[in-house]
């Protein structure tokens, strides 16, 4: 977590060691809602996969994912997350399919570091729904 030192304190506080972890429904949700929900959402299930407010995370945790054999959230397991391997674009490496999350054609998205970060770390802290 050393590399998060450079951000202000409000930041730092969020990804620090000590920090508690992330509120799915107060922090994750929202980083969800403003960059894939309006793919991922009942109707335009893209992938397969809803991240709607209520549906998430259930629809994430201990779920298969459809483009590759990993699991799209594993409790503890960042890494072993396919869903971050699609936010950091090193899903190809894992067995996965198609682009790096957020997809957009043609440009290279990608979700600021420090939500990237809390993502990371809402799932070490055990991918909990509260
Ligand atoms: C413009 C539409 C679009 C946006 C925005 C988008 N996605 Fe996707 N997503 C897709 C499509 C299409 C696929 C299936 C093809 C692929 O994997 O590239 C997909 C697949 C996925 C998968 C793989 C699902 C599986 O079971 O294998 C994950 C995980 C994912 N998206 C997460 C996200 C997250 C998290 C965000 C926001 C940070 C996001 N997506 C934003 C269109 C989108």
């Amino acid at each position: 977590m050393t590399g998060y030192l450079g951000f202000i304190g409000g930041v730092e506080a969020a990804v620090g060691n000590k920090a508690p972890a992330p509120s799915y429904k107060k922090t994750i949700q929202p980083i969800f809602n403003a960059n894939c929900v309006y793919c991922h959402m009942s109707g335009a299930m893209q992938g397969g996969l809803t991240l709607e407010p209520g549906l998430s995370p259930r629809s994430l945790v201990s779920i298969k994912s459809t483009g590759s054999p990993l699991m799209l959230v594993v409790p503890g397991k960042p890494n072993d997350s396919y869903l971050i391997h699609k936010l950091e674009g090193t899903h190809l490496k894992v067995g996965g399919m198609g682009a790096s999350m957020p997809f957009s054609a043609g440009v290279l998205l990608k979700l600021e570091e420090k939500d990237l970060a809390l993502i990371h770390r809402w799932i070490l802290l055990g991918a909990v729904d509260n």
